[in-house]
């Protein structure tokens, strides 16, 4: 098969060079010289019906166009639907990233077993054999799913015009390889000539198609930054591994938000949807425990009740420690530092641990008052009454901020049966008739008259 010429550009600034080199001599980035795929050979890799293929567009008035086509897939997952704003939209391409053995592989295989249509999951990781394995810890029995193990683009689309599937599922980018390409799979060129064709392919059939792509050490999808661009849709699917909880989130969403987020359980047999995720995130405990406070947090837009332990000690050996999981450290010093200076609490000698439960990172400022209760708690050794709950950021003088969306996070507090919730005096609440009471604060002396 006729080879491709290729060149190498700088993904700078644009300079062209016939061979690859560290640093770009025009504008001195170092690595910014990958190769680059300039003439390809006549021969089309995706064909269709001669008919079509000289279709030329035209311009329409935007009231010309007939939307009413793309309805979405059913994906039959609710949380999956709910991220990708409502089902999958025809033609569209959607990358998941993650961490290897996160549960990608098993996310989309348990979608393949579960959807009505005809779906193709295409593997270059694991044989037939080791697929089926895994499917029969997830459910056995499916008559739409259909499995090929290649990693050859060509022969891919091969099979794809034999069988005509619904849905396409690749697994991953990174082990595929196109002719057109020299270099060896998982490089920058081919991956994006993979993913020129698999678009081509999308738009020209309305088939939806599905990439898993693994990331790199610093979280970020391995190839090009160009990736991202080029597809409709990218969901990161996130968690720690030695928990069960699994979020998946969306980064760009061309057909919906990205503010939502799906939440599963991984377990024996395969990822459980988890619809009310407050309930489990909250410990079952006997008793109340010192140390433990229950933040309103907003995930996206949901509602979530997460909850914050602390341990606070007398530092042992020199400098005290301060660890914080699932929260930024920063933060954390900076509210010991707030609670030091404002409400006269001695931590400087303190050893202070911070956990979030269930393995969750959280980024919403509202859990800063639950983290100072929790301190605060640990550090008297004095249990919070466990139906009480927090939602309002601290700010640098002790003072109690407002957070948004304080209504919904306040009604999911009443639906779970908490009997407080604290929150800031400047928050704008106009709930009326709440079982729960509201208890407005507006500095951080108030939380210490309430706790101590
Ligand atoms: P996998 O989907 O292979 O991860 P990825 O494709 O992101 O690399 O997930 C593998 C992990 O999931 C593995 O550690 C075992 C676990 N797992 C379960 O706990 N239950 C199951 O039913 C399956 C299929 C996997
Ligand atoms: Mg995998």
């Amino acid at each position: 098969m006729a080879k491709v010429k290729t060149s190498f550009f700088c993904q700078s600034c644009g300079s062209q060079y016939s061979k690859w080199q560290g640093q770009c001599t025009a504008c001195k980035q170092w690595n910014t010289i990958v190769e680059e795929v300039i003439q390809k050979p006549e021969k089309s890799d995706w064909k269709l019906p001669a008919s079509s293929t000289n279709r030329v567009s035209k311009p329409l008035k935007i009231n010309e166009i007939d939307s009413s086509a793309d309805a979405r897939l059913n994906m039959i997952d609710n949380e999956f639907n709910r991220v990708l704003g409502g089902g999958m939209v025809p033609g569209s391409l959607i990358l998941l990233g993650g961490e290897p053995g996160i549960g990608k592989s098993t996310l989309l295989l348990q979608m393949a077993l579960k959807l009505p249509y005809k779906t193709l999951y295409v593997s270059g990781e694991e044989s037939q054999k080791q697929i089926k394995m895994r499917a029969e810890r997830i459910q056995p029995n499916s008559e739409n799913c259909y499995i090929l193990t290649e990693t050859k683009t060509q022969n891919i689309f091969k099979q794809v015009e034999a069988l005509e599937p619904d849905i396409l599922v690749i697994d991953s980018i990174q082990t595929l390889h196109s002719d057109y390409v020299e270099s060896s799979a998982g490089s920058i060129s081919q991956i994006k000539e993979c993913t020129t064709e698999l678009i081509k392919f999308a738009k020209e059939t309305a088939t939806p198609v599905l990439l898993i792509g693994h990331i790199t050490k610093d979280g970020n999808i391995a190839g090009p930054k160009i990736l991202e661009h080029m597809v409709d849709t990218v969901l990161h699917f996130e968690g720690d591994r030695n928990h069960v909880f699994r979020i998946l989130r969306a980064n760009k969403n061309r057909f919906g938000s990205t503010n939502e987020l799906g939440i599963y359980e991984m377990q024996g047999s395969g990822l459980r949807e988890v619809s009310n995720p407050s309930e489990i995130l909250i410990s079952e405990k006997d008793g109340e425990l010192s140390g433990n406070a229950i933040a309103a947090t907003l995930e996206g837009m949901r509602p979530l009740m997460i909850e914050v332990q602390a341990l606070v000690s007398t530092a042992v050996y020199g400098t005290p420690q301060r660890s914080a999981t699932g929260f930024n450290a920063k933060r954390l010093n900076m509210l010991l530092a707030v609670l030091e200076k404002r409400a006269g609490f001695r931590l400087g000698t303190k050893d202070v641990f911070l956990n979030i439960t269930g393995g969750i990172t959280v980024d919403d400022p509202a859990i800063d008052l639950a983290v100072v209760a929790a301190i605060l708690s640990s550090n008297e050794d004095e249990a919070l009454q466990s139906d009480f709950c927090f939602a309002a950021e601290v700010g640098l003088s002790g003072e109690i901020r407002p957070v948004q969306r304080v209504e919904q996070r306040i009604l999911e507090a009443e639906k779970l049966g908490f009997s407080t919730i604290f929150v800031s005096k400047y928050n704008k609440i106009s709930l009326k008739n709440t079982k729960i009471k509201i208890q407005l604060i507006s500095k951080i002396e108030d939380l210490v008259e309430f706790l101590v």
